[in-house]
């Protein structure tokens, strides 16, 4: 018989419980597993979910881990537990306290879910899924996080704003690590398969990249105490969508490189096949030309510097 389908969540905030409340509503998976600090709360929105599945027609269940190894047998563990930026914040701000949080989840789910697949949200996100694969072990097909998807997606409103039309058929890119480095990528980026620069003029364009790295800190701006949720939520459930039916598709996302684009022993986001087995292949085809290069370099080197933060300090020697 099939293994039914088992997803954690670890972080009850508004990513995480946002993640979870997408798995409930669309049926993906048969158990949810949230974890968090105050069980509790942990427990409250379970049980809110799960109703809400019920009202949704829906099997899934949502349970609260109580114990650590509540977690065991997850196909996927979703970390977002972690603080978020404030304002005047940049996300690097959060590093070494949400690489403490994160190590902690990771050494459970080595102990208790070792053959799940990992996906990362917290922030720094890409220095955070580096910890996540060396704080594992775990091969790098099973450690991936999150930012590429919803950075794209920032990109795709950015220029339906300046069109007007085409909502949900623009195919936005965006490469590199999810800070201010990041590199949205308009080359790559079309409205129902019409090229951007035959749609918007480059002055245009150039506003569009500028906002697309701006998104995180807009939002944070106005909500004043946290970052934002729905979209980077949407964008994890999307990943562990294309895990668990095993879709192909590609996706950028952060993933550790081992000689793709010229880069080793570090994370960035980059286009990814994900599938049932995690990142089943890195699409390091694509053609980029001089002035996208140095930005992906500008973007590798600013995330090589938090992971030597990290690891040359040896923060996590005990
Ligand atoms: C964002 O860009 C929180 O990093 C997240 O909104």
């Amino acid at each position: 018989m099939r293994k039914s389908k088992k997803v954690t969540v670890a972080g009850t905030g508004n990513v995480g419980s946002t993640v979870a409340f997408i798995l409930a509503m669309n049926g993906l998976c048969h158990e949810v597993v949230l974890r968090g600090r105050d069980i509790d709360i942990a427990k409250g929105k379970a049980l809110d979910m799960s109703q809400a599945a019920n009202a949704a027609r829906q099997h899934t269940v949502v349970r609260a881990a109580e114990k650590p190894e509540d977690i065991a047998g997850s196909d996927i563990v979703v970390i977002t537990a972690g603080a978020p930026r404030t304002p005047g914040m940049s996300r690097d701000d959060l590093l070494v306290n949400n690489a403490a949080i994160s190590r902690k989840i990771v050494k459970d789910v080595v102990k208790y879910a070792p053959d799940a697949i990992i996906i990362t949200v917290a922030n720094p996100l890409d220095v955070m899924t580096y910890v996540a694969l060396k704080e594992s072990g775990f091969p790098r097909e099973r450690v991936m996080g999150m930012a590429g998807i919803l950075d794209s997606a920032r990109m795709a409103h950015f220029i339906y704003e300046k069109l007007q039309f085409g909502a949900g058929q623009i195919r936005a890119s965006v490469m590199g690590g999810h800070g201010d480095a990041m590199v949205p990528l308009p080359k790559f980026t079309t409205v129902a398969g019409v090229p951007i620069s035959d749609l918007l003029t480059p002055a245009e364009i150039a506003e569009v990249v500028e906002k697309t790295k701006n998104g995180g800190a807009e939002i944070v701006g106005l909500l004043k105490t946290g970052s934002a949720y729905y979209a980077p939520a949407k964008s994890a459930a999307l990943m562990v969508e294309a895990i668990l039916k095993d879709t192909k598709q590609i996706h950028s996302c952060a993933v550790y490189l081992d000689g793709e684009f010229g880069y080793k022993n570090v994370v960035s986001g980059v286009p990814a096949m994900i599938g049932a087995n995690g990142v089943e292949k890195i699409v390091d085809e694509i053609n980029l030309n001089d002035e996208q290069i140095a930005w992906f370099k500008n973007s590798v080197a600013s995330v090589q510097s938090l992971i030597d933060v990290l690891y040359e300090n040896k923060f996590f020697e005990e």
